[in-house]
């Protein structure tokens, strides 16, 4: 038996095109006669447009054409609803203004300095009216829709009757999405109902799905090429009004537009995790088993859409509690709708329940890592199923053994190192582990080469890699003659990247799609060359693109074996979905992350010295770019925990730190050595991996790590991000 390829550092297989600039990203496309956009944004934040001046814009030297609801072409899906519905912004409908940054026109130019300054040259007229962007002031707006209702098991309110109790508000404030590739799209009418796009993505088809909806072409029409994503983490989980408006200006001039937003734009078009407010209230026995956890939640979101996320759902399941009641609110503002951002709602929801525990776990004056394990849920709580595998325990014991958790001196304020105040603290982290359905078609050539074929997505996990590393065990055929492509709207379906369930879902569809065509091939060796004729497909071995007979006497290559037939290529195609182990089993993925902190005693600056991260999430199929998953999440973490707050002036409306500048992301030097460990363990359900997913964990709890080990650190418990000098003062 040869050493398997999946569960190797494999490097990707598109490392080098990235790294020599042979990658090429949406913007880097250049269709003949390329027009470039720009963008016109509101400068009011609710309110409409009482009248748009072009006259100026349109004299500028190249500009083709300035593109608003005054003369945009109809959006023929825009009929089916009303303008009153929560459908999403329909840009260019009408001349309403709801949050500032909206869209109002798109200019059009022949250069992007001539689009860009004659966009400066619009002159646009408001009616403004009252806005509210504050979530504190507008909490008496909070409702609830069907995607929110409130759950509860066992008694509500049970805490109140503990005999210990912690009851706290933990807030959080709007992230701004900000990958290094900035959002845009190229937009190609060839025809009047036939369009190219070149976007960035996480998922062709449904972008393809949503322009088919809204222009009411043919599905076949509309080709979306995403083959490579510079970064998105969720942002790129829906096609924006700036895409829309992009489309719509370059069916109006009949030429391809190209529309890169700026660094300021991405703060008010591609979503945002919400701002957010969750009230987290939990009881226990003297001995530590809790008898009951409240969580309530607020966030924000746009007029004219609900935004909603998973940011109560670990508090469903995560402990072993009798009495769990939950709470989630929105409240509308004058902002442009918020988008999953890495982790997402669970992400939130961490900080607050893990947050809690912690405290919880100093008032019972129980080590809270203890804490955890005391309330571990062997089965889920909240479906009453079994895990289909849960290693957490097994994470707990290796970060707690790997960052030295034994030798920390309980007590807060109790350990310094160099005049450093030093803190320990730990967390969790779940998420569900997804698996969709996806379709994959295989290509086997006479000259040996395997090429794999999705419409899945790449936005820097190394997706690829991971499939090629699959279906090398599955066929026997070596990594280097298989190709894995993806990003082709015209290639088979497969859903977004999202929800850490692309090696789930697309590995699954990869792994039978390689047994469809070993049993293809087995036949065609079965029906015509004499030494298989007495065999069956699952007696055959195969290994290194051959098949070789049970007794190991005869071998044919898969070149001589088409050859022989005069078969140029052997195709075949498989769908693949998770079936009814989803409905027996509950499947989640588990992270642990440990940290430790210096917090300088005078001045509150908190510089964090290690960093353990441990996931359960299952079979891992490459260890170096899991490795490098790990880190990323890690890096969001940092930012979440001590830096990431985009800042509303109010008054305005407006954002005052949208730029790289002021809008803190984390660099290297504030990224400490991070050493990632894996459980590693096979989940016997979920797929035929055994493969868990691994984005999200990956930052989920992450933050409450860091807040723990601050409080350890000095006493002082930060509840509302990020943690800042200031607030430890
Ligand atoms: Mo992820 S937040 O599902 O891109």
């Amino acid at each position: 038996m040869k050493k398997p390829q999946t569960g190797q550092p494999m490097d990707r297989v598109d490392g080098r095109l990235k790294v020599t600039g042979g990658a090429k990203y949406f913007a880097d496309h250049q269709p003949a006669d390329m027009q470039f956009a720009a963008l016109v944004c509101s400068t009011i934040s609710c309110g409409a447009i009482a009248s748009i001046s072009t006259t100026k814009a349109l004299r500028a030297p190249g500009v083709a054409d300035v593109v608003s609801h005054l003369n945009a072409p109809p959006v023929p899906g825009y009929k089916k609803t009303n303008p009153g519905d929560k459908n999403g912004l329909q840009i260019f409908r009408d001349n309403r203004i709801y949050s500032n940054g909206q869209p109002v026109a798109i200019v059009v130019a022949n250069t992007m300095e001539r689009a860009v300054y004659a966009a400066s040259l619009v002159e646009v007229q408001y009616n403004q009216e009252t806005h509210y962007t504050n979530m504190e002031a507008g909490m008496d707006k909070a409702f609830q829709n069907n995607r929110m209702k409130d759950y509860s098991r066992g008694e509500i309110n049970a805490w109140q009757k503990a005999p210990v109790t912690h009851s706290a508000q933990y807030t959080i404030p709007l992230e701004v999405h900000n990958p290094m590739e900035l959002a845009g799209i190229i937009a190609h009418w060839t025809s009047p109902d036939t369009l190219t796009l070149y976007a960035k993505t996480q998922g062709v088809k449904s972008v393809q799905e949503t322009i088919q909806e809204l222009f009411e072409i043919p599905e076949q029409n509309i080709t979306v090429h995403s083959r490579f994503v510079g970064g998105a983490f969720g942002m790129a989980l829906r096609v924006w009004p700036l895409e829309i408006a992009t489309i719509l200006a370059a069916k109006k001039i009949r030429k391809p537009v190209k529309l890169v937003i700026t660094r300021e734009q991405m703060f008010t078009l591609v979503g945002y995790r919400p701002n957010s407010s969750q009230k987290i209230s939990m009881g226990a026995t003297a001995d530590g088993k809790l008898t009951g956890i409240t969580h309530e939640a607020v966030a924000i979101t746009s007029p004219y859409e609900d935004f909603t996320e998973g940011i109560v759902a670990m508090t469903k399941f995560m402990y072993d509690c009798p009495n769990v009641n939950t709470r989630y609110q929105l409240v509308p503002l004058n902002m442009s709708t918020p988008i999953w951002m890495r982790g997402p709602g669970e992400a939130t929801g961490s900080f607050a329940l893990e947050s809690a525990i912690d405290e919880l776990s100093y008032k019972l004056k129980i080590d809270p890592l203890q804490l955890r394990i005391l309330n571990h849920a062997d089965t889920d709580p909240e479906r009453n199923l079994p895990f289909s595998s849960k290693y957490l325990k097994e994470a707990y014991q290796i970060g707690a053994e790997k960052i030295g958790w034994s030798s920390r001196n309980p007590a807060p304020r109790s350990m310094q190192e160099n005049g450093m105040l030093v803190g320990y603290g730990m967390s969790s982290g779940t998420f569900g582990a997804y698996r969709g359905k996806a379709t994959v078609s295989a290509i086997l050539k006479s000259d040996g080469t395997l090429t794999l074929q999705s419409a899945a997505a790449d936005i820097g996990p190394g997706t690829a890699t991971a499939m090629v590393q699959i279906a090398a065990d599955v066929t026997g055929i070596s990594p280097d003659k298989i190709t894995f492509m993806l990003g082709e709207s015209t290639f088979p379906y497969a859903p977004e990247q999202g929800g850490s369930a692309t090696v789930s879902t697309v590995g699954s569809a990869v792994s039978d799609v390689c047994h469809a065509l070993l049993k293809e091939l087995a036949n065609l060796a079965i029906s015509q060359v004499p030494a298989f004729k007495q065999t069956t497909p699952e007696l055959i071995i195969y290994e290194d693109g051959q098949l070789i007979t049970a007794d190991r006497q005869t071998k044919i290559t898969h070149e001589a074996l088409l050859q022989q037939q005069k078969l140029p290529e052997v195709k075949v195609t498989a769908t693949s979905q998770g079936g009814e182990e989803r409905k027996k089993y509950s499947m989640y993925s588990f992270s642990v992350h440990f940290a430790k902190v210096h917090v300088h005693p005078a001045t509150g600056v908190v510089r964090i010295q290690h960093i353990v991260s441990v996931a359960d999430a299952g079979a891992i199929v490459n260890t170096k770019t899991a490795r490098s998953q790990m880190i990323g999440g890690v890096v969001g973490g940092i930012g979440m925990a001590l830096t990431e707050e985009a800042i509303l002036d109010h008054r305005f409306g407006r954002f005052v730190n949208n730029n790289y500048a002021d809008y803190h992301v984390p660099v290297n030097a504030d990224t400490p050595p991070t050493d990632v460990y894996f459980v590693n363990k096979k989940d016997p359900y979920i797929n035929p991996m055994g493969s868990k997913g691994l984005g999200e964990i990956a930052l989920i709890g992450f933050a409450a790590a860091v807040s723990n080990a601050v409080f350890h650190a000095t006493g002082i418990r930060v509840r509302d991000l990020p943690i800042t000098p200031d607030k430890l003062l």
